[in-house]
């Protein structure tokens, strides 16, 4: 049932009604996930890569119901920092009932902390199993200092780019992992210092499209010959070869009406057939597309206003609630929850088609929120149905990389989130308070006591 779920959830299926009742029992600005349409997103790259092991990158919703969720669908958890890992071992405990080897959980090590890796080697303790990824031979070292000897990955820079946006772009940049021409020395040296040298990993890049499958045929084909060198390398030291090629994520979602949604199956085809043969399994750790399409972020107007040329909109979410419209210029679909009224039918020209019922006039207008910062815009000059103060608007493919990126500037307090779960509904994540926006600071004494 699951596999015949749409390749896409656009904003105009959810139901309008529901929506707005949520945001009346739970306040606005609001998160809303929907747990149902993660499963399908997983089932549906599940049938794309039957063979591979399928990790989700833990980093583009940490919500614990989606690690819970998807790691009852036999999803592992890939994690890029001690608090993730933190957050995966506890969901993959309560859904195994107690007796997690952190087997399907890998640590993803980018310039790592020393307090970080304190944490995971700790952790590793109990959980024998988990797989750490040094994207640097610092890395190998200081897990060693720290007598670190288990399940070692080794993730390295291909030189190739790939991603929505300059900033998403990891592939060239030499921040992640080491150079690809490096591998085979530095795990052979790694294999011969006692570490159980298990994998390579590179990440490209996110929001991989269609129109980019040379450019991923021709990353994998590199990472299958690198596969073939490394596994015979380290199986001249200790006798085994490696156990898994992990290509990273990226797989890219639509976030615009006219976009084509990502072909799975082309992407699987072209990923095997670059591989070629190794005697590895293939792993991927895709983040963005289990979770986009099955969130929404909820907000009401709060200030309409005639400005010069367009109609200026204040809604009460802002780039603190959702950073990507103003860290990346990322087009998010926008609907007017409360002027959709399935009364009155037709569509109004090239109008943001998610609006698709409403007898309001149809009008280009600017969303902006409540940060002082001239960035803080969702949207200009969209054509939308004319806005007016308490409306609720719902802003599309938030699931992932939203509440995520949330942050409290302004000493703005970050918003609720809810899970809907078939017919439930649960607050999953309380609505910060002006409380716990200084919860953290210490009290003013003495400034000569440094002790403190
Ligand atoms: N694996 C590694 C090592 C990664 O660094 C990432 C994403 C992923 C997997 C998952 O990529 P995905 O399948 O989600 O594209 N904040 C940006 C995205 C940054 C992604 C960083 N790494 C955005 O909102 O577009």
């Amino acid at each position: 049932e699951f596999a015949e779920s749409p390749a896409v959830r656009r904003l105009v299926d959810w139901d309008a009604e529901a929506l707005r009742d949520l945001v009346a029992d739970y306040g606005s600005p609001l998160y809303v996930l929907d747990l149902e349409r993660v499963r399908e997103n997983a089932h549906r790259i599940r049938s794309a890569f039957p063979d591979a092991e399928i990790l989700y990158a833990v980093k583009a919703n940490a919500l614990g119901d989606v690690l819970e969720t998807l790691h009852a669908e036999g999803v592992g958890l890939e994690c890029a920092s001690a608090g993730e890992l933190k957050r995966a071992l506890a969901a993959v405990d309560s859904s195994t009932e107690g007796d997690a080897t952190g087997a399907d959980v890998h640590y993803t090590a980018v310039n790592p902390p020393a307090r970080d890796l304190d944490w995971v080697v700790d952790a590793w303790e109990d959980n024998p199993d988990l797989t750490i990824t040094a994207g640097a031979e610092d890395t190998i070292d200081r897990l060693e200092n720290r007598g670190y000897d288990g399940r070692l990955c080794l993730r390295v820079n291909p030189g190739i780019g790939a991603g929505h946006h300059e900033k998403v772009q990891t592939g060239a940049n030499a921040k992640f992992g080491v150079p690809a021409e490096r591998a085979v020395d530095v795990l052979t040296d790694a294999a011969e210092r006692g570490f159980d040298v298990v994998g390579i990993h590179a990440h490209v890049g996110s929001g991989v499209s269609s129109d980019q499958l040379d450019d991923h045929r021709e990353f994998v084909e590199r990472m299958g010959n690198l596969a073939r060198d490394v596994s015979n390398a380290i199986a001249a030291v200790d006798g085994d070869g490696l156990e898994f090629v992990d290509v990273g994520g990226g797989f890219g979602v639509p976030y615009r009406d006219e976009e084509e949604p990502l072909d799975l199956e082309a992407v699987a085809d072209a990923t095997r057939e670059a591989i070629g043969e190794v005697d590895a399994r293939l792993t991927i750790e895709p983040g963005r597309y289990f979770v986009a399409d099955a969130g929404v972020l909820l907000t009401e107007v709060n200030t309409v206003k005639e400005a010069r040329d367009t109609l200026a909109v204040g809604v009460d979410a802002g780039m603190t609630t959702l950073l990507r419209p103003a860290m990346y210029d990322a087009y998010h679909p926008i609907r007017n929850l409360t002027a959709d009224s399935s009364t009155t039918g037709g569509h109004g020209g090239d109008t943001d088609t998610n609006n698709s019922h409403t007898s309001r006039e149809i009008r280009p207008q600017t969303i902006t929120g409540p940060i002082c910062e001239s960035g803080d815009v969702f949207c200009t000059d969209r054509r939308l149905p004319a806005s007016e103060r308490g409306d609720v608007l719902a802003i599309g493919n938030t699931g992932a990389y939203g509440y995520e990126m949330a942050n409290q500037y302004n000493s703005r307090p970050r918003p609720a989130s809810v899970v809907l779960d078939g017919d439930g509904v649960r607050l999953a994540r309380r609505r910060e308070t002006l409380d716990d926006i200084t919860r953290l600071e210490t009290e003013r004494s003495d400034p000569t006591d440094k002790a403190g």
